[in-house]
């Protein structure tokens, strides 16, 4: 069973509209090319939820380098069967004409969330994903909306939107899905070559160090992030944008790790970006 389309706003406020208001609507944001760890945030909506919406939308708005939006892979067919599969009910796939039809005049500003991590090597990104967000949570008012965890720095963004502008939905977040040697699933990893796919789970390994070194009594940030480097290989096609620890709330660095910390990397490998992370509490 494939889940039915709509690609209009208009369309899909009446569809809503005509269903009954009892129960509850999930709500999955996406971009496509659809994987088990977006499989896992709709498993999560469908066991909660009465109805479930999926959004396919490749957003401009949060890209800051055009090859990368070219490259985005767009697989709505291959998505909808995905979504067909684990029960979605719609999925909403408006063009970029339908949800930008003149250019903004208002975006979501995120203040220092957006100073650390991606925000700092990507700029505007966080601003075109809180905008999108928001935009999606007005068309489709859910009762609950999923994030995945692999995404900290978003999901951080995202409750405090909801906090901060009294957005009426609840954000749930769900643990990340990772390949059994620990590289996070990602919509990019289908961009990497075989010899690039072997190297990229050395992000999760350093990650992995790091937090050894935190449930070991570590409390220096940069003793832990030197530990976890180290584990990065030496290689042409391989370099850290960044690893850091931050607060899990306000992604900001911590001078010592005293309570629990997201610690968050970037890895390009090639032409690939691949970021993850894990959340770390010190043992007391
Ligand atoms: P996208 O990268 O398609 O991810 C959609 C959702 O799936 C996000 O909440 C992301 O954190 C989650 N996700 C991705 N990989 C995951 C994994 N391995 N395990 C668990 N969850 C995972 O994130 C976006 O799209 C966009 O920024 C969006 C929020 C849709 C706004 O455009």
């Amino acid at each position: 069973m494939i889940s039915p389309l709509i690609e209009s706003i208009d369309q899909l406020r009446r569809q809503l509209a005509a269903e009954p208001s009892s129960g509850t609507i999930g709500f999955v944001p996406t971009m496509g090319a659809l994987h088990a760890g977006h499989a896992s945030l709709i498993d999560r909506a469908r066991n909660d939820c009465s109805r479930v919406i999926v959004s396919v939308f490749v957003n401009p708005l949060q890209f800051d380098r055009d090859d990368d939006l070219r490259k985005y892979p767009r697989t709505l067919d291959a998505d909808r069967q995905l979504c067909g599969s684990h029960g979605v009910d719609l999925v909403f796939a408006p063009a970029v004409q339908e949800m930008y039809p003149t250019p903004l005049a208002c975006r979501i500003d995120v203040g220092a969330l957006a100073d650390h991590l991606c925000g700092k090597f990507r700029p505007g990104h966080f601003q075109g994903v809180a905008t999108v967000v928001m935009k999606l949570f007005q068309i489709v008012q859910a009762d609950r909306s999923y994030f995945g965890e692999k995404d900290a720095q978003q999901l951080a963004i995202v409750r405090r939107l909801v906090r901060d502008l009294n957005v009426p939905t609840e954000v749930v977040g769900v643990p990340t899905v990772r390949e059994p040697d620990g590289l996070a699933l990602s919509s990019r990893n289908r961009l990497l070559s075989p010899d690039e796919r072997e190297l990229a789970p050395a992000l999760y390994v350093a990650l992995s160090e790091a937090s050894r070194q935190i449930a070991a009594g570590v409390r220096d940030p940069a003793s832990v992030r030197n530990a976890a480097i180290a584990h990065i290989p030496d290689h042409q096609k391989v370099r850290v944008e960044y690893l850091e620890i931050v607060g899990p709330d306000d992604m900001q660095p911590v001078d010592s790790i005293l309570g629990t910390v997201c610690v968050a990397g970037a890895l390009w490998v090639g032409s690939t970006r691949l970021i993850d992370n894990i959340r770390c509490t010190p043992s007391s």
